[in-house]
C-alpha cells in the first residue's frame, strides 16, 4: 500500500494532532503523517509531535504583516519540500485564502466543534447551551473559501446534559472529535469520500437508523 502524505496544521493544543498521528501509526492506515506546521512558534502541539518523531516547522504568521499571500506561499513551501498531498487543518486558527483553498481543493480538511451548519465561527459549546440544543457534535469537513461551509464527510452527536457547562461539553465533544478526525481522514486518503454536486459522498458507507434520544428520559 503506497501511503498519502498528510500535513496537520496547528496554532495550539494539538490534541487531535496528537490523535491523527496515533492512528496513522498502524500499518493499515492509509496514510502517513509527514509533517506538522505551526503558525505560532509557541504552540503547545509542536512539542507532541517532535516527540512522536513526526517533522516539524513554523511559519510564524506574525512575520508576515497583513500579507496573507506571502505568509501562504512560505507555508506552500514547507508543504512542496515534504511532497505533502493531504492537509488536515487540526486547530488552525488562521483565515485561510481563495488561492490557497483552491489549490488545496478536495485535499484539505477541517474539523469544527459542533454539528455544522450549526454554529460555525467560535464559541461553539457556549453558543449551543445558549441556543438551548438538545444535541450537540462535531464534524470534519472539506474546505471551501467561505469559513466551516465545505462539504461534510463526517459528523458525530452527543447528547447535552441538564446541568452541562461550556467546559464539560467541550470535553465531551472533544473526545468524539479525536475518534472522528483519524476516521474521516482514512476515507479521504483511501479515495472513498468524494465530492459529488457539492456534497461528499461515502463510498460502502452503511444505512443505519439508530436514534440518539437527547436528553435521556425515562419514557
Ligand atoms: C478543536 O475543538 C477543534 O475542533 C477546533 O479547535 C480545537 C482544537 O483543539 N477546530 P486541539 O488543538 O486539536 O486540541
Amino acid at each position: 500500500m503506497t501511503k498519502r502524505r498528510a500535513a496537520i496544521l496547528i496554532s495550539g493544543r494539538g490534541s487531535n494532532m496528537a490523535a491523527l498521528i496515533a492512528a496513522a501509526r498502524a500499518a493499515d492506515y492509509p496514510a502517513e503523517i509527514a509533517l506538522v506546521v505551526a503558525n505560532r512558534p509557541q504552540a503547545a502541539g509542536l512539542a507532541a509531535a517532535r516527540a512522536a518523531g513526526i517533522p516539524t516547522a513554523v511559519v510564524d504568521h506574525a512575520a508576515f504583516g497583513q500579507d496573507r499571500e506571502a505568509f501562504e506561499r512560505a507555508l506552500q513551501g514547507e508543504l512542496d519540500a515534504r511532497g505533502i498531498d493531504i492537509l488536515c487543518l487540526a486547530g488552525f486558527m488562521r483565515l485561510l485564502t481563495t488561492w490557497f483553498v483552491t489549490h488545496w481543493e478536495g485535499r484539505m480538511i477541517n474539523i469544527h466543534p459542533a454539528l455544522l451548519p450549526a454554529f460555525k465561527g467560535l464559541d461553539t459549546h457556549a453558543r449551543a447551551l445558549a441556543a438551548g440544543v438538545k444535541i450537540h457534535g462535531a464534524t470534519v469537513h472539506f474546505v471551501v473559501p467561505e469559513m466551516d461551509s465545505g462539504p461534510i464527510i463526517l459528523q458525530a452527536a452527543i447528547p447535552v446534559h441538564e446541568d452541562d457547562t461550556a467546559e464539560a461539553l467541550a470535553a465531551r465533544v472533544l473526545a468524539v472529535e479525536h475518534t472522528i478526525y483519524p476516521a474521516a481522514l482514512r476515507l479521504v486518503a483511501e479515495g472513498r469520500a468524494r465530492i459529488v454536486d457539492g456534497r461528499c459522498r461515502i463510498d460502502g458507507a452503511r444505512a443505519d437508523d439508530h436514534i440518539l434520544l437527547g436528553p435521556a428520559i425515562d419514557a
